[in-house]
């Protein structure tokens, strides 16, 4: 093959801040540093099997840095999925559209679903490049997704709010963070937004000395208490949320007034912020310039602050939990925060 002069790109999976300044990194960089030319692909996957996709021209790029959601669109279209294909090759189709548009490499920005799929088109034989997005922060061999830090403010400036209304009730206060599986949201903006109690799915709940630990807060004089609970929490089925089993569970438990928040899409939604811009556009950048010196079937990562890339094959099918060892875990403890598995006063 001779030098890419032809890429495609594609947004799946939940959307989130910096999709589109990362848009901006891959496609500023392809046409005016390597002369490429960019074919946007609407709704994730779904735009490839369907032929839905136009030129990313220079002007298209323009002002999309600060934007939030996806100019492309997402879908979470899953093409290896056998159940509801109905008999389609999908893998087949888009093979088939990949080459009819003449594209020498497809990148791929979306969490860990989505670079699966990248994997499997590239084990299909496609140049495929992964850029890894989600406000979960759950994708594997990479420190940081963008998405992460716009949420992480946001899950933030809704907690700081909490305190104020908690504290004028002398109430419990549930709030819920996004995060699938992972707890890397919860985590981070229970420390920052000065949480009580954290709860992990990462870690075990010992609901009795959850509570245990909230009236010993109530004992001390401490006149409110603001629990973060991550959405991924073992719960039993006759809960609809994680909020609703924690709040419930607290209320009946400690006798304090219990109100829960459930934070949900606000989290993904608006604008990026200046580290996300700033990781995308790094992301982005760097996809292009692995695609020009023709290092196809890579995903890039952030490690140790700086950006390099690794194996599709190495990430594919793996998702990135908080260790339970990890060194935030450890402050919070030392701050007598409650993780919810070992609180006892
Ligand atoms: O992966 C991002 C995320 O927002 C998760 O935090 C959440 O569990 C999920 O997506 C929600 O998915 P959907 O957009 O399909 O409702």
């Amino acid at each position: 093959m001779g030098k890419p002069q032809r890429i495609g790109i594609l947004t799946a999976g939940g959307d989130c801040p910096g999709i589109n300044a990362a848009i901006r990194g891959v496609g500023k960089t392809a046409i005016v540093r390597h002369g490429m030319e960019v074919i946007g692909i609407s709704s994730g996957f779904s735009g490839l099997i369907n032929l839905d996709v136009h030129p990313l021209t220079e002007s298209a790029l323009s002002g999309i840095l600060t934007l939030g959601g996806t100019i492309l669109g997402t879908s979470r279209e899953k093409p290896f999925k056998k159940s509801g294909n109905l008999g389609v090759d999908k893998p087949k189709i888009i093979k088939k559209n990949y080459r009819e548009l003449g594209l020498d490499c497809l990148v791929c920005i979306g969490g860990n679903g989505t670079q699966k799929t990248a994997n499997l088109l590239a084990e299909e034989g496609l140049n495929v490049v992964g850029i890894p997005k989600t406000i979960d922060n759950d994708v594997f061999g990479t420190d940081f997704t963008f998405g992460f830090d716009s949420a992480l403010t946001i899950a933030t400036d809704a907690i700081d709010r909490l305190h104020t209304t908690a504290n004028s009730h002398k109430r419990i206060m549930v709030i819920e963070v996004m995060g699938h599986n992972a707890g890397w949201l919860t985590l981070y903006a229970g420390l920052a937004g000065g949480g009580d109690v954290i709860l992990l799915p990462e870690l075990g709940l010992d609901i009795k000395a959850v509570n245990r630990y909230l009236l010993d807060r109530a004992y001390k004089k401490k006149p409110y208490s603001i629990v973060v609970v991550a959405e991924g929490i073992e719960k039993p089925k006759d809960y609809l949320s994680a909020a609703d089993y924690i709040a419930a569970m607290i209320e009946s438990g400690t006798k304090i007034e219990t109100r829960k928040t459930i934070l949900g899409y606000i989290q993904r939604g608006g604008s990026p912020s200046p580290m996300d811009r700033i990781l995308a556009t790094r992301f982005g950048s760097h996809a292009v310039d692995l695609i020009a010196s023709g290092n196809f079937g890579r995903m890039v990562v952030n490690v140790g602050g700086l950006t390099s890339s690794i194996p599709l094959k190495d990430v594919a099918g793996k998702t990135r939990l908080v260790p339970t060892d990890h060194s935030l875990i450890n402050k919070a403890r030392s701050l007598d925060i409650c993780m919810g598995d070992v609180c006892d006063v």
